[in-house]
């Protein structure tokens, strides 16, 4: 990270960070400046959220959530944090002390708060027993408890947005997915600012969008942020991390690439719905969706797929 013979492309003090992407390098105070820049202009260019909204970040421990939240407090948006304990033995623990640390020595100075939001409380078992329950790979499982448990917390504490800290190397390698298999339906779905179309749906948003896996962990790094550095051990899709190391080799032979690849994508998608006028996001969602008859979220089935893994889990129990 340190380049001792270059200078801050700014200011001309030495820089600690080299941006190939932008032809730039920073010292830390201009690094720290591009980096809420970069946030800025997404919460804006996206209509995100505005300075009196309250927004819950959704944070893991990782870099990228810790990030976030220390960005938008620095920024000084009304952001509280959730944390779901997911029950993954050693694994959960080590993350929670890394956010509980956060929380106490940094946001809590600020006037932020934490929400916890336990798996094993609510269901009676950590995700790999549930899912073993149910017959489901861990990181599905995972995934529909975590979208189910981040959308009811921001419902309930009547948050007017949920902010995840997905990043543009999460969000390209997302992107080469869904256009390799051609995945039309999330196509239209992948975005960075997801509004709540129906009543009962949190509005979404991802913050980080404009900034790289390695541009957030030099955040950290360079502003004490003590994350958990090891990846959840049930292991992300194997295929996300090749489409992220094939952008990374892309990326290393023309800088630019993957913002070029995911900001055109943006780009593109706003010119179509500002020419087209097809029925709106809300509109669609409208017409198929209505109340989960367990607990009342909204979902295109008689029950959300949250309820329906929590009875599946429960009728295979041995009584
Ligand atoms: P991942 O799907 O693990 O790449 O995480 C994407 C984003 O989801 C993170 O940046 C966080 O904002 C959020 N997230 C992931 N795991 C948790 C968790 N256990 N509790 C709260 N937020 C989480
Ligand atoms: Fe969900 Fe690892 S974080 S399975
Ligand atoms: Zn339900």
């Amino acid at each position: 990270m340190i380049h001792s013979s270059m200078n801050c492309t700014k200011c001309k003090t030495k820089a600690v960070m080299k941006l190939p992407r932008h032809n730039a390098a920073f010292c830390k105070p201009c690094f720290n400046h591009f980096v809420h820049d970069q946030v800025e202009k997404a919460i804006k260019s996206q209509a995100m959220f505005g300075p009196d909204e309250r927004i819950l970040v959704a944070v893991s421990g990782g870099k990228d959530s810790l990030a976030l939240w220390h960005i938008l407090l620095a920024l000084g948006y009304h952001a509280d944090a959730l944390y779901v304990h997911l029950g993954i033995a050693g694994y959960s623990e080590r993350s929670y002390d890394k956010v509980q640390y956060y929380a106490k020595m940094i946001a809590a100075p600020l006037g932020a708060t934490l929400h916890t939001h336990t798996v094993e409380q609510e269901a009676g078992a950590g995700i790999k027993e549930l899912a073993q329950l149910v017959h489901r790979p861990t990181c599905s499982t995972c995934g529909t408890i975590k979208r189910y448990q981040f959308n009811r917390a921001a419902i309930e504490k009547e948050y007017d947005v949920m902010a995840t800290g997905h990043n543009l190397d999460d969000e390209a390698a997302r992107l080469l997915g869904n256009v390799l298999h051609w995945q039309e339906e999330y196509l239209d779905k992948q975005g960075p600012s997801l509004p709540a179309s129906v009543e009962g749906f949190a509005k979404k948003v991802k913050p980080l969008y404009r900034l790289t896996e390695r541009e957030l962990a030099a955040y950290c790094v360079l502003n004490k942020i003590d994350y958990i550095v090891d990846e959840c051990p049930m292991a992300q899709g194997a295929k996300t991390l090749l489409y992220k190391e094939v952008l990374n080799r892309l990326e290393t032979e023309s800088p630019g690439t993957k913002q070029y690849f995911y900001w055109g994508f943006l780009e593109k998608q706003r010119k179509q719905s500002a020419t087209s006028a097809p029925a709106t996001m809300a509109e669609k969602d409208q017409t198929i969706l209505h109340p989960c008859m367990s607990c009342g979220q909204p979902t295109t089935a008689e029950s959300c797929s949250y309820c329906k893994l929590m009875a599946r889990a429960k009728s295979a129990v041995p009584h």
